[in-house]
């Protein structure tokens, strides 16, 4: 029986290996791999030759639509937003929901996935879990029973991951409540994805800088956020997930001395710590924070001096850091410039959805920091696994048809005008990336063709994930 597509004379990049493949796919899922003599018929045939073939990046950490507490919107909806993974070889994301006052989370997931019904691309939500009363702004207060109760509803419902912040006003959970939250997490043997900062010593540092000098000045976000205090978030973190027997994935992680902390815990033989880190740690030091626009580069935790970026591909290298997300989040710079007199004002987060595959290439890859596989492991394969997109993130035969046809000689410069992201800027504008996906396909269906985007609004599906 013919195969419905064969990608012909590609490299096949794994985890584990790299090697000439002829690929087949039949039913939107992969059949086969097979040698590049073997060429069965095929209803379809793309010719891969000088390129790797990879399966479909999956970005576990973006932020779309996102409404923040000063009532602004992140810029990219969920048509730009996934318009602009796909065009930069992401087949999966993983958003999140989180329930308005009153609400309860099945009914927020119900908002989110009609948000969401645009995607070009599969797409999944974790459930965050925050101080009930008042979710947008205003004061910590605690997490309910009943959102706890609905941490059993949430993973059946296939949103078995669990957000949960240690910083900013009316999102920040205290550790009575992640601790509570983590024990209802370990239960339904889910995962909790924690935003490791103190708060409360952020805050502190925060409100001692008042002077209208101190306050224009980029590089007190990253003073006022200091290393350390992300690190003793991190081991808190840790140590409550040890006590609760919950599995937990550090989000964002940032800095060398937070790393270490996760460094220590699995080499204690915890097998429930995980880390993530993101491409702006890898790639951009606080000297952003220097510039006048620094703004553009403001997000929590902040970018770090060029002695931290050096760790993190150490730790990424030796799997310290077991996945890279984008935690895409863009604010135009009309949005940005809502702190153009105040740091503290300024909407945290960056634009990364389109560029995380090219740039681990680029700065990973061809800088000999990692290897081809460690570029598949962190981008494909482990977020995947970590998040339970159980079909998704391998390029083996049953897996979803997810597949990345990568032409490394593809220059790409990332300057505004090259992206997809609704932004004005980009916070990359100069830089070039030797490669970029050539061929995005979804389930087995070309979505992306020569670099340009040939699906449609909609051919995104909800990823109902379990583990
Ligand atoms: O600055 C960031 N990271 N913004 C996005 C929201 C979050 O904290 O993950
Ligand atoms: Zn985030």
């Amino acid at each position: 029986m013919p195969f419905d597509l064969l990608i012909t004379q590609g490299t096949a990049v794994t985890t584990d290996a790299v090697f000439r493949a002829n690929v087949a796919v039949n039913g939107g899922k992969i059949a086969a791999l097979l040698s590049p003599q073997d060429m069965p018929a095929a209803g379809q045939v793309i010719d891969a030759a000088g390129c790797y073939v990879l399966p479909g990046a999956v970005d576990a950490h973006v932020h779309l639509h996102m409404l923040t507490a000063a009532g602004i919107y992140s810029a990219d909806d969920w048509c730009t937003g996934t318009r602009a993974a796909a065009l930069g070889g992401v087949t999966s994301v993983v958003d999140f929901i989180q329930a308005l006052p009153g609400q309860t989370l099945m009914e927020a997931l119900h908002e989110r996935v009609d948000d969401a019904r645009d995607a070009v691309i599969d797409y999944g939500f974790h459930t965050t879990i925050h101080p009930d009363e008042a979710p947008i702004g205003g004061v910590n207060k605690r997490v309910s029973d009943y959102r706890i109760g609905e941490i059993r509803q949430a993973a059946d419902a296939g949103c078995p991951t669990f957000k949960m912040y240690q910083a900013y006003s009316g999102l920040q959970v205290q550790d009575a409540d992640l601790f509570r939250a983590l024990r209802a997490i370990a239960e339904v043997n889910g995962l909790a994805c924690v935003h490791a900062e103190n708060g409360d010593v952020l805050q502190a540092l925060r409100d001692a800088v008042t002077s209208p000098a101190e306050l224009v000045n980029g590089l007190n976000h990253a003073r006022t956020r200091p290393a350390i205090q992300e690190a003793e978030a991190v081991n808190r973190t840790i140590m409550c997930a040890e006590l609760s027997g919950a599995r937990v994935l550090i989000f964002h992680i940032s800095c060398d001395l937070a790393g270490s902390v996760v460094a220590g815990a699995k080499g204690r033989g915890l097998t429930n710590v995980f880390g993530e880190t993101c491409p702006q740690y890898l790639v951009f030091t606080d000297d952003k924070l220097a510039r006048p626009d620094a703004r553009l580069w403001m997000c929590a935790p902040p970018l770090r001096p060029q002695a931290d970026l050096d760790a993190l591909w150490r730790k990424l290298k030796t799997g310290v850091l077991d996945v890279v997300s984008s935690d895409h989040c863009p604010f135009t710079r009309a949005q940005k410039d809502l702190g153009a007199g105040d740091f503290r004002r300024v909407p945290n987060g960056m634009p990364g959805i389109e560029t995380r595959l090219g740039l681990l290439y680029e700065y990973g890859v061809r800088a000999g920091k990692i290897s081809l596989n460690d570029w598949v492991r962190v981008c494909s394969t482990r977020p995947a696994e970590l998040h339970g997109l159980r079909s998704k993130g391998r390029l083996a035969p049953g897996y979803d048809a997810d597949i990345v046809i990568f032409d490394p000689d593809s220059p790409r410069e990332l300057s505004a005008a090259q992206l997809h992201s609704a932004l004005d800027y980009s916070v990359c504008d100069g830089m070039t990336c030797a490669g970029w996906a050539r061929d995005v396909l979804l389930r087995g269906r070309a979505i992306v063709q020569n670099g340009r985007h040939t699906g449609r609004a909609g051919d995104g599906q909800f990823l109902k994930r379990s583990f």
